[in-house]
């Protein structure tokens, strides 16, 4: 008999483009029902773990919350739980997926969750790695297109390095057809191969990086940025705030955007870094719509992932 094989979310690579529009509209769905005070059980006693060697605020309240709303629960791993101390990574996830439906994995190292996914047999779901976070780059693009009711043919310009974060919405923006602009120093760009596979699987994908951060923003919807130094690089953080001071987003680089054009940045933001308070909390700025969206989009992954929406 072949072993049951559960569906991940490990990178939005792993997504089709037909499969995300599939998230995006139980999400719109989900959003509505809960604005109007509906919060729909769908998944009443499945039980979500989180596992996570990185701090965090957005991702864990935004996935407690939501099985909660579902009629779920969750239970939160950090620590103490001695993961990849006390035992092997395999015996570990084949354990914890033995208790649950579902396990949300915020790691250190992206290797580490393809290792989890391997031996799970419920789905995990990347709630971060050095090397991507799909969660999101699902809010962000579900809140662009909340924003411009389309996608297709829009520009997200990226500031800054090319991270995580940056590598996600790269993934996303070449799915669902839009154009990505980044303005990065050059010792801080995407890895050739990177790129290359990502142009392989999307002919279509329009890419371009430029060091020139006015150029970049020009004609883009959204003008994105994040923290210069992610979580796990702080021994770099000098090196990082000379390197990238020419990128800060602020009021000067945003007099350069379209009109409508608005500010992101996937929070927490390291403010007079990589962005000024003028630009973050003033009125092109939908930081707080982006994290609220996190709830939303991560409700219908996992009501999608669990196969309980109907609709
Ligand atoms: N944006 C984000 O993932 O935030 P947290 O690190 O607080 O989860
Ligand atoms: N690039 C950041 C994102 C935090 C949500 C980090 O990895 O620290």
């Amino acid at each position: 008999m072949t072993p049951f094989q559960p569906r991940h979310l490990l990178t939005l690579r792993n997504l089709s483009r037909a499969e995300i529009e599939r998230i995006f509209s139980i999400c719109e769905d989900l959003k509505a029902k809960f604005a109007a005070g509906v919060r729909e059980p769908l998944l009443p006693h499945r039980v979500l773990a989180l596992v996570f060697e990185k701090p965090s605020l957005r991702t864990r309240v935004s996935f407690e919350a939501a099985m909660a709303h579902l009629g779920g629960s969750s239970i939160f791993l950090g620590d103490d739980a001695g993961f990849g101390k006390r035992e092997t990574v395999a015996d570990f996830v084949r354990v914890l997926s033995s208790y649950v439906d579902a396990i949300v994995f915020r790691g250190k190292r992206h290797a580490v969750l393809e290792e989890m996914a391997e031996h799970a047999t419920c789905p995990i779901i990347n709630g971060l790695t050095d090397q991507s976070h799909p969660c999101q780059a699902l809010a962000d693009l579900f809140t662009m297109r909340e924003l411009a009711g389309k996608l297709a043919g829009h520009t997200l310009a990226w500031v800054g390095d090319a991270n995580n974060v940056a590598r996600s919405l790269a993934e996303g923006c070449a799915k669902l057809g839009l154009r990505f602009v980044m303005a990065t120093p050059e010792a801080y760009r995407f890895e050739t191969d990177f790129l290359a596979g990502l142009k392989a699987e999307n002919p279509g994908f329009d890419f371009e990086v430029t060091d020139d951060p006015i150029q970049a923003v020009r004609g883009a919807l959204a003008v994105y940025t994040d923290v210069w130094t992610s979580m796990g690089q702080e021994r770099e953080a000098e090196q990082r705030r000379r390197d990238f001071a020419a990128y800060q987003v602020n009021a000067a680089l945003m007099s350069h955007t379209q009109k409508g054009a608005v500010f992101m940045h996937c929070l927490p933001a390291k403010r007079g870094e990589e962005v000024t308070d003028d630009v973050i909390d003033g009125p092109q700025s939908v930081v707080v719509q982006q994290a609220a969206n996190r709830m939303h989009v991560q409700k219908a992954v996992l009501a999608w992932l669990l196969g309980s929406h109907g609709g």
